[in-house]
């Protein structure tokens, strides 16, 4: 019997060379798509859902445009899977992680077909990585010693994240807003504690930073609508009494009085639990679910501010901000932390009103308020100011910088292609193509930019022979230029963060010689 007999008839299986073919493309296409999003004059992507309401996503942001694709190439979802994991640990470089991994991929077809073992290419790639991460390392800048110029460091990192995104042209703006904000932080990478709140109206450059924590919810009627010295209680508890919860329940009575007398009854509860809340000592209440009108009365007569219906990202912020828990039985007061803020007040943000909560516990709260013309702007926004933050919170902690627009792939290609000669064996041929590779990332920002790549690159090239050279590609003036003198810089866990996984993700799919496909496991064949 054929071999093949073993699987099922819902499993296929590819092979050796048709597996391999199938993996290439499949990470080439993903590394294309990507392609031109990258650098400063990068293109962006309308993302559109086919689904009802027929969302629409406008992004340059190479880890939103992969995560929202449906794809059935095994290897193409490695490759998103890296950006996945580029955007939760650092949050930048997620578009450069593809494009290095689609391009050592494609220089490693190049090699199989001349007949080199994969896993002579991946000894190769190791020993290309290796090398290149040490030249980083040798050229990074630290100016942790010193406040000033490590301040302007996060400045240009945060310029340079912003700028290849739709905040570019308020970049100086949304920079100092990204760095005030993380600073504040004093070291710490919870970005939980800086809020961004997206309010349609305005223009970008009204965007602005605000001590504290902002809640999107209105004050209801005859309550306080300022209090100082505020004690909060955060809770998620039902505070409704017109439904019965209990579905099938049911109640017999044999006149209209005995349902008032029911009425009266769940009133009562009511109000037990009310005044149980209120035995906290506190002057603020706030509620995940609804607060009914009977119960709001209440609260409104003992002056205590009730807010219903806060989201529920929204509570848990607040409790952390005030530094109080989530509440939801409330027979033990003494068990229940209650948070504190020095003022509550309403503010206007546009047209709308809002809960504005200062002189929080958590001295490091902040709340940035982004304003635009459409939901489309703020959430692009968002994501663009998120980058920068997470890049910035990572560099508090980790202050080595390195130069950017192309200079790092400069570098490590120069080194990299020295190796490459030292080298004896085959294994050359790979660590010149992992060069080549590298080479693609100025290529692209150059090509994306309308400039010559081709020229530019070569210029670059030559630039780079001298030593301690500081060029790379100045898309504004469309030369190579000194990016040292421009203040283009990155991070260098960013960079680390795309060398490495690029390669390992480059590796792993090398490493395939078969694919193997299955339906999955049916109910019976469990038992
Ligand atoms: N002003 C500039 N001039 C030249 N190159 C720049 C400039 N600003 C940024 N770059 C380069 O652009 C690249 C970053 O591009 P981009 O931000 O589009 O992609 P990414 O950071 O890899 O992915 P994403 O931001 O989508 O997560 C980096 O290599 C950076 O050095
Ligand atoms: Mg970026």
């Amino acid at each position: 019997m054929a071999v093949d007999r073993i699987f099922k008839d819902e499993a296929s299986e590819e092979k050796g060379e048709r597996a391999r073919m199938a993996s290439f493309i499949g990470a080439m296409a993903i590394a294309d798509l990507v392609k031109t999003t990258l650098g400063p004059k990068g293109m962006d992507k309308i993302l559109q859902s086919t689904g009802r309401g027929r969302e629409v996503t406008v992004t340059n942001d190479g880890a939103t445009i992969l995560k929202s694709l449906h794809i059935d190439n095994p290897a193409a979802k490695v490759l998103v899977d890296i950006s996945k994991v580029q955007d939760d640990e650092v949050g930048d470089g997620t578009t450069s992680v593809v494009v290095l991994a689609g391009e050592l991929l494609r220089e490693a077809e190049k090699l199989v077909n001349a007949k080199i073992h994969p896993m002579t290419i991946i000894s190769g790639y190791r020993m290309a990585a290796e090398c290149a991460r040490d030249v980083l390392s040798q050229r990074v800048v630290d100016n942790k010693e010193n406040a000033e110029k490590f301040k302007s460091d996060l400045m240009k990192i945060a310029k340079t994240t912003l700028s290849s995104k739709i905040l570019s042209q308020d970049k100086e703006h949304f920079a100092q807003l990204a760095v005030d904000a993380v600073m504040r932080l004093k070291g710490s990478t919870n970005l939980e504690s800086i809020q961004i709140i997206k309010k349609p109206g305005g223009s970008l450059m009204d965007s602005f930073l605000d001590e504290g924590f902002i809640l999107d919810k209105k004050i209801g009627i005859g309550q306080p609508k300022r209090i100082e010295n505020a004690k909060i209680l955060v809770a998620n508890t039902a505070m409704d009494t017109d439904k019965v919860k209990i579905y099938g329940a049911r109640v017999r009575v044999d006149s209209m009085s005995k349902v008032a007398e029911i009425e009266v009854a769940e009133k009562e509860k009511m109000r037990e639990k009310v005044q149980k809340i209120i035995a906290h000592g506190i002057n603020c209440f706030i509620n995940r679910q609804l607060i009914y009108n009977f119960p709001e009365e209440l609260f409104a007569d003992a002056g205590i501010l009730a807010i219903e219906h806060a989201d529920f990202e929204g509570i848990e912020r607040l409790a952390l901000v005030t530094g109080g828990e989530i509440a939801s039985t409330f027979d033990n007061p003494e068990s229940v932390k209650v948070g504190h803020c020095k003022l509550i007040e309403e503010i206007m943000i546009g047209e709308d009103r809002l809960i504005h909560f200062s002189g929080c516990e958590l001295g490091q709260a902040c709340t940035i308020v982004l304003r635009g013309a459409s939901h489309h702007v703020l959430d692009e926004a968002e994501r663009s100011l998120h980058d920068a933050l997470c890049v910035l919170s990572q560099t508090v902690n980790d202050s080595r910088v390195l130069l950017g627009g192309g200079w790092p792939e400069m570098i490590m290609a120069k080194e990299v292609d020295e190796l490459a000669r030292k080298t004896p064996g085959k294994k050359s041929h790979a660590i010149e193509a992992f060069s080549k590779a590298l080479l693609a990332i100025p290529t692209i920002i150059a090509d994306n930019a309308g400039l010559d790549s081709a020229e530019m690159v070569a210029k670059l090239r030559a630039e780079h022979h001298k030593e301690g050279c500081t060029a790379g590609i100045d898309v504004i003036s469309g030369s190579v230029g000194d990016m040292a003198e421009l203040g283009i810089s990155e991070a260098f866990k960013v960079k680390q963060a795309v060398l490495l996984s690029a390669t390992e993700a480059a590796e792993m799919i090398l490493r395939v010689d078969e694919i193997i496909t299955c339906a999955p496991r049916r109910r019976e064949d469990r038992m």
